[in-house]
Formats: C-alpha cells, sequence, structure tokens
C-alpha cells in the first residue's frame, strides 16, 4: 500500500518527504489523519488524494495541525479532502469504535498493546482501567478475555458518550462499566480496593496517579500497567529510565512490587518513546 502511495507521488516529492508521508498518517474507520509539516502543506491536497487512491475505503482526510493536548487529550484537525466529518466506525481484533476525532483521544497505534493487555487477563478478574477514553482498552478485553468486570473511568463526557455507544456496539453491557468521572476521586469514594488489575493509559500524567491505583487494587495484590513518556538518548535505555522512576514513586508509597515486563510501544519524536511497564504489586 505505502509502496503504492510514493509511486503516485513519486514526481510531486523529494525522497526523503515521501518517505516523511508514509509514515505519518494513520487511517481510522474511514478517516486519514495526516501529520505534514509546514514546508509540506502545500501539498496537502496532492498527498490526500494519493492517501484515498492508495486505501479505497478513506472518505475524508483531516490534517493534525496541534499536538495532542489537554486533559481530554485532544488534537485539532483541519478538514482537508472527501467528506467534511470527524466521526467514524474503526475496526479492531473483531470489535468496532465509533469515535468522533476532533472530541476524543484514539490511536490504532496501540491496537498490539491493547491485545497485549488482554492476553493477560485471568478469567473472573476485576479491571480498573482509569484513563479509558472511548472505550478501546475495556472493549477489546472484555471480547477477547474473560473478566468479571471491567469499571471504565474517564473524565471526558463525550468519550463517555461513545463509550457507551460502543458498549452496546460489541454486546458487552455486562461487562464493561463506563464512568465518567475524574478517576482519583471515583477511586477514592467508589472504587478502593476493588481491583485485581488497574490499566493507567495516560502516559503523560501517569506517575501523578500512582498513588490512586496502589489505592483501587485489592489489599491482596495484583497488576498495574503503567504508561509513560519517556526521553533517552543514544546510549540510553528509556524502559530502564522509567523503571528507575516509577520505582523510585512506588517506594515513597510503601508499595512492595515487581516489574516483571517493560517494551517501547512506539517511539513518538527524536529520542522520545512510549514506554509500558508491567508492575505486580504483592500483598
Ligand atoms: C491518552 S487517552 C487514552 C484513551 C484510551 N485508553 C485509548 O487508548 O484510546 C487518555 C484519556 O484519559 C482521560 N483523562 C485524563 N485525565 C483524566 C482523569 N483525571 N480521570 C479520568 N480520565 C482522565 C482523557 O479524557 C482521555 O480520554
Amino acid at each position: 500500500m505505502k509502496k503504492n502511495l510514493k509511486a503516485l507521488l513519486a514526481d510531486k516529492l523529494k525522497p526523503q518527504e515521501l518517505e516523511l508521508i508514509s509514515k505519518s498518517y494513520d487511517i481510522i474507520g474511514d478517516i486519514a489523519v495526516i501529520r505534514i509539516t509546514e514546508s509540506l502543506k502545500k501539498h496537502n491536497r496532492i498527498i490526500a488524494r494519493a492517501i484515498m487512491q492508495t486505501h479505497k475505503q478513506v472518505k475524508t482526510v483531516c490534517r493534525q495541525i496541534t499536538p495532542v493536548s489537554g486533559d481530554f487529550r485532544l488534537r485539532n484537525l483541519e478538514f482537508v479532502l472527501g467528506e467534511r466529518k470527524t466521526e467514524t466506525l474503526h475496526r479492531e481484533y473483531g470489535c468496532i469504535f465509533k469515535v468522533d476525532l476532533g472530541k476524543c483521544y484514539f490511536s490504532p497505534r496501540l491496537s498490539y498493546e491493547r491485545m497485549r493487555i488482554a492476553q493477560h487477563i485471568q478469567q473472573g478478574e476485576t479491571i480498573l482501567n482509569m484513563f479509558s477514553g472511548v472505550g478501546s482498552y475495556s472493549i477489546i478485553i472484555a471480547k477477547h478475555s474473560k473478566p468479571k468486570k471491567i469499571f471504565s473511568i474517564d473524565i471526558n463526557p463525550t468519550a463517555i458518550q461513545y463509550m457507551r455507544e460502543n458498549i452496546k456496539l460489541n454486546k458487552i453491557e455486562e461487562r464493561v462499566i463506563p464512568i465518567q468521572e475524574d478517576s482519583r476521586k471515583a477511586i477514592e469514594e467508589r472504587f478502593p480496593k476493588v481491583a485485581d488489575r488497574v490499566l493507567m493509559p495516560l502516559p503523560e500524567r501517569a506517575h501523578e496517579y500512582l498513588g490512586s491505583a496502589l489505592l483501587a487494587l485489592n489489599p491482596n495484590g495484583g497488576w498495574i500497567h503503567y504508561y509513560a513518556f519517556e526521553h533517552a538518548k543514544r546510549m540510553e535505555d528509556p524502559i530502564e529510565k522509567t523503571r528507575t522512576k516509577v520505582s523510585e514513586k512506588l517506594h515513597t508509597l510503601d508499595a512492595d512490587f515487581e516489574v516483571t515486563f517493560g517494551r517501547v510501544v512506539r517511539t513518538t519524536g527524536p529520542n522520545w518513546y512510549q514506554v509500558v511497564l508491567d508492575i505486580r504489586l504483592k500483598n
């Protein structure tokens, strides 16, 4: 597919520009989101047309004009070509996600990670997802493993509205429970000591919420899946850097724990990485 895109653009862009383009777009349902530099902006429509020719399912092309930011982790999108819309239906591992890309966070680049977590779940577990968005992790887990309940918290009312719809679309009403609230408050007031496993997919700020994650866990112990962004120079290991920071924090919280696994989920910029750690809490 990408080869085709390069062929379509070969006489319009320089080879290094082509290389950049082929790595800098995502397809979510029938919407392509391109992230291109200001210098390539003048080629917006040509690039969008080539993407639509290469990926026949794409009906809309938008350009991401700001980084993901704010409490709701949103990005500003500018319409480029096709149907003017930001809502789409995305399919992943047999699940359907309805999402408005202008009003909720969603990334198809986390699909492997979502399935990796689903494969860890033991039958009958209670899971608490502190930052659920439109329900992407919770729904993949509910469909591909056998948890008892997944309490799925998010502070963004629009994300919760889509999560409710996605729960119905995927027919998992009994297992995924949407909760619109700040996760710290929800855990303190309603969900202390309930979970066998806590998910923390808010890499910018998960560190601040580690105390709440511990509070949510069953006193017999359990698991935390912790996400972070980490900077690492050439000779540095982003996983080790994350492990050191998290371990320091968990020691200050008097936790008895073991980091059993870590990996780079994706590269997010020059020398920047998204890292996940699987942490086992003992009782
Ligand atoms: C990076 S997104 C991840 C969403 C989802 N897990 C996914 O991967 O598609 C983080 C989510 O956390 C939510 N969020 C941010 N701060 C929060 C808080 N204090 N309590 C609950 N949700 C929060 C945002 O609204 C956003 O939907």
